[in-house]
């Protein structure tokens, strides 16, 4: 539904209610990693906003393990101030949630490599099935280090925390595994046979949380649900695709894991591929999320592998030097505390793909990934094929630029279409113009953290925005030769871009080959 408001601009009338299909179950949710980062910046703001909106029913308890020495009391008073340090936004408006949500939260100390903090575990949830009316249900969350991955889930299988003893979903026992998921093909295939040796396929929600992202979610609706653009959606009529990750900071407190880990992995292996089968994939036979995921996982065994030689022409890896972000100057990665100074990490990538099926033969897709770039932007263009060289373009010598439907997934979320029109006057000539929808003036709704929607949809039981095993084990596939030649050839030239700029010149290089350029605005 939609109306017109008096600024003349359309909005959606949609009831606000509507945050949640239905009602939250009873549950137990375990954090393992309950005092680290991730768990204070993202889970628990993100649980925290879901008790602030009324959405936790009463009899759902949460449970912090880790090694750490607290108490019930003050682990609560750490996620307190965690909350207004991480999340002072919804810390401001939210304080008089804090009692109820405080009163869900315990803490559970043990090493993860102990079997009796495990069996204490098992015999403390059993207890909240009794007293809190938690009704057998359980959510863990692995927010650990990924070496403790194997120990954690191997405790869990042995305790008998992984067993369902009624139907496959009632009660339910799932677990969220965080990324990254493996370093390579061989560990992430090891990853998940370890899962499945305790755990079903249903049972495990490997979380990417860009799927959580109300703008990448929409990529599907806004192909599926208009009759518009499904018939020009494929390499007849669409040039190339361009899809950039550009982020201003850098590698922050992280080079521990960064630094063995680098842009490729961090966020093309999970994000960018992801983002990609959405803008790539068929149309699913139905909503389920098996549906949906079969046809994302097509999309990526699809793509062509990028090997040995290969990989020079069309991989193009970057690490930036000292420059400026917003005026202010910034050190060079190899700078950067804990950085080795002779890194060879890549801080950034650009490639060139193709999905070589029968829609997308042909047509290039240009991905880059970065930190200390220009902005912080991720957008997807879809570049249209140029008109005949005839007519309006022939008169104006060629210069009409070719339609583009931009995604952009943040910040300033919505959909633009640049199209080409007539300025007044006399004269007929083509000027570019943009259609512009933007989530904010449209909906003039609050969006939601991805991580609220991520755990409530793993408490609902729709995996659809979850990562399932040949989907992550497809996208390892097609990383983990790129990572081997760079390996055997490691490159020689880094620092190879300023901070606060697009990237290395190659990048741009990659593209002016083929005779295209990368589309900044
Ligand atoms: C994480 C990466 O998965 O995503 C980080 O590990 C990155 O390196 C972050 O900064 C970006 O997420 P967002 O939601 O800020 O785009």
């Amino acid at each position: 539904m939609s109306a017109t408001d008096q600024s003349g601009s359309t909005k959606s009338t949609a009831d606000k209610s509507n945050l949640i299909e239905r009602p939250l179950p009873p549950c137990n949710i375990v954090i393992f990693g309950a005092t680290g980062d991730l768990t204070h910046r993202k889970l628990i703001p993100a649980l925290f906003s879901i008790e602030a909106q009324g959405l936790l029913p009463d009899n759902l308890r949460i449970i912090g393990f880790a090694r750490r020495d607290y108490s019930d009391v003050s682990f609560r008073e750490e996620l307190r101030q965690s909350l207004e340090q991480f999340a002072p936004d919804l810390w401001k408006e939210s304080q008089d949630a804090w009692q109820r949500f405080a009163h869900r939260v315990v803490f559970h100390r043990s090493d993860f490599d102990n079997a009796q903090g495990f069996a204490w575990l098992k015999e403390r949830l059993d207890k909240f099935d009794q007293t809190e009316g938690t009704a057998g249900n359980r959510l863990y969350y692995l927010a650990t280090p990924p070496s403790t991955y194997d120990t954690v889930i191997h405790q869990l299988g042995e305790a008998g925390l992984a067993h369902r003893d009624g139907e496959k979903s009632n009660p339910f026992v799932r677990i969220i595994v965080e990324k990254p998921f493996g370093s390579d093909l061989t560990t992430a295939r090891e990853l998940n046979t370890k899962l499945k040796q305790v755990f079903d396929e249903d049972q495990i929600y490997r979380i990417d949380h860009y799927l959580g992202k109300e703008t990448v979610q929409n990529i599907f609706v806004f192909r599926f649900a208009n009759a518009l653009f499904e018939p020009l959606w494929n390499c007849k009529y669409i040039d190339n695709i361009q899809i950039t990750v550009a982020e201003q900071v850098g590698v922050e407190s992280r080079a521990g894991y960064f630094d063995n880990a680098g842009e490729l992995r961090d966020m093309v292996q999970s994000h960018a591929l992801q983002v990609l089968a959405l803008i790539a994939m068929e149309p699913p036979n139905a909503l389920t999320a098996n549906d949906i995921r079969n046809e994302k996982a097509k999309v990526l065994r699809a793509l062509h592998p990028i090997k040995g030689d290969e990989v020079a022409t069309n991989v193009i890896m970057g690490q930036y030097g000292a420059g400026q972000i917003n005026g202010k100057d910034v050190p060079a990665y190899r700078d950067e505390p804990n950085v080795p100074p002779e890194s060879v990490t890549d801080s950034f990538v650009a490639l060139k793909m193709e999905i070589q099926n029968w829609r997308w033969s042909g047509v290039p897709i240009f991905l880059r990934a970065g930190k200390r770039m220009a902005q912080r932007l991720t957008e997807i263009n879809i570049v249209y094929k140029d008109i005949p060289p005839i007519l309006l373009k022939a008169m104006s010598r060629g210069n009409i630029e070719p339609n583009i439907i931009t995604i952009r997934i943040q910040p300033n979320e919505g959909i633009s279409m640049r199209l080409g029109a007539k300025p007044p006057g006399t004269q007929t000539r083509v000027e570019p113009v943009d259609m512009n929808f933007t989530y904010g003036t449209s909906f003039g709704q609050r969006i939601h953290d991805a991580y609220e929607r991520l755990i409530m949809d793993a408490l609902l039981g729709d995996a659809s925005l979850f990562t399932r095993d040949d989907e992550v084990e497809a996208e390892w596939s097609f990383i983990t030769p790129i990572l081997e030649a760079w390996k055997a050839n490691p490159p020689k030239d880094l620092p190879n871009y300023p901070a606060g700029s697009w990237g290395p010149e190659a990048a741009d290089k990659m593209l002016a080959d083929t005779g295209r350029k990368w589309i900044n605005r």
